[in-house]
């Protein structure tokens, strides 16, 4: 039985506490079980203290949103010299921000949906009343999705249908952070495609189809067992499957993730893939996407546990 120590980082003071939690619990009940010397550690101020008096062999990863998922956390443990699962520095914090992870896809022709963003600045500079009547045309006109560039979990997030409804969903994305993508909404078939390092490179697991009864794959319908409907392997065409397959490959690359990467897109009506984003420390819940594509793949939850803190492990110093 291996005793190798791995610290469970989780919690913190992100707004993706609580689903970080979960996603920590369940990840050590896999490393308990699979032989594993846990250490369940919520992130607070005590952190570096406790990792150097304990030095775990290696940390997962099993924060989301800031501080988890942008570099904070990555910068601080190579800075510590251990270990870590997941992405580097620089790769999760391009993945983290939605407005610099798109024009990297863009400028590589990877498709994403027209966009701008604006910062609180540039919104005050231009004007609000040029601002929003500027800003609709030019990502192709209603409906359109405002979202935080710095978020995740659909914190912030809305569509919005009409212009009236225009300056609330700004506001709102701006109380998040200084940045709001505003994107043209793509109607379609919502698929997440999950990736796995591998000895031979990228594995790319089958594409989760998602829908959410509400019609918005919000938050509540993100967490709440029955709000939405999954299908592994998504109903797609061969072709598109295909597509959706290669896509998030490239994206994994592009944006030189390590070990793990989810990227979501929409495939819209005719068969177009778009992606919206690329997550570095996807969710790992009950209800999460990444353990059911992994599931389909013939991969138990303890099996992809185990595989990222193995390639964690190999990393260390
Ligand atoms: N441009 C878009 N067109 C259609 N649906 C979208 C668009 N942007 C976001 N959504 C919906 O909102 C959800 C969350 O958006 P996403 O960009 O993945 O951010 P995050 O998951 O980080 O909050 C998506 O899973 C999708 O259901
Ligand atoms: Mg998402």
């Amino acid at each position: 039985m291996s005793q190798e120590k791995i610290a469970v980082l989780m919690g913190g003071r992100s707004l993706e506490r609580e689903v970080s939690l979960k996603s920590g619990q369940r990840v050590c009940d896999a490393l308990t079980s699979l032989g594993y010397k846990v250490l369940a550690l919520d992130v607070t101020a005590e952190l570096v203290e406790t990792l150097r008096s304990e030095s775990p062999d290696c940390c997962y990863i099993a924060l989301h949103g800031k501080y988890g998922e942008d570099g904070t956390i990555q910068e601080l443990l190579e800075f510590l010299g251990i270990a870590y699962t997941g992405p580097g520095v620089v790769s999760s914090y391009l993945s983290w921000d939605k407005s610099v992870a798109k024009y990297i896809m863009a400028e590589h022709g990877i498709p994403t949906p027209a966009w701008i963003t604006l910062t609180a600045d540039a919104f005050k500079e231009m004007g609000a009343a040029t601002a929003l009547d500027m800003v609709p045309t030019e990502v192709g006109g209603f409906p359109l999705v405002v979202k935080p560039s710095q978020q995740g979990s659909a914190l912030g997030l809305s569509k919005v249908e009409a212009p009236e409804q225009l300056p609330e969903a700004l506001l709102g994305a701006l109380s998040f952070g200084e940045a709001a993508v505003v994107e043209k909404w793509i109607d379609g078939c919502e698929i997440s495609v999950s990736v796995l390092d591998s000895a031979d490179g990228p594995e790319v697991l089958p594409p989760v189809e998602i829908e959410a009864k509400s019609g918005l794959f919000d938050f509540s319908a993100m967490y709440t067992a029955g709000e939405t409907d999954y299908f592994v392997p998504a109903r797609l065409e061969p072709s598109v499957t295909e597509d959706v397959l290669d896509l998030a490959r490239r994206v994994h690359e592009l944006l030189d993730c390590r070990d793990v990467s989810r990227a979501d897109m929409v495939v819209a009506e005719g068969d177009a893939p778009y992606v919206l984003e690329c997550n570095t420390s996807p969710g790992m819940t009950e209800t999460s996407l990444l353990p059911m594509a992994a599931e389909a793949a013939g991969m138990s939850f303890q099996d992809v546990v185990e595989r990222l803190v193995r390639a964690a492990l190999s990393r260390r110093k």
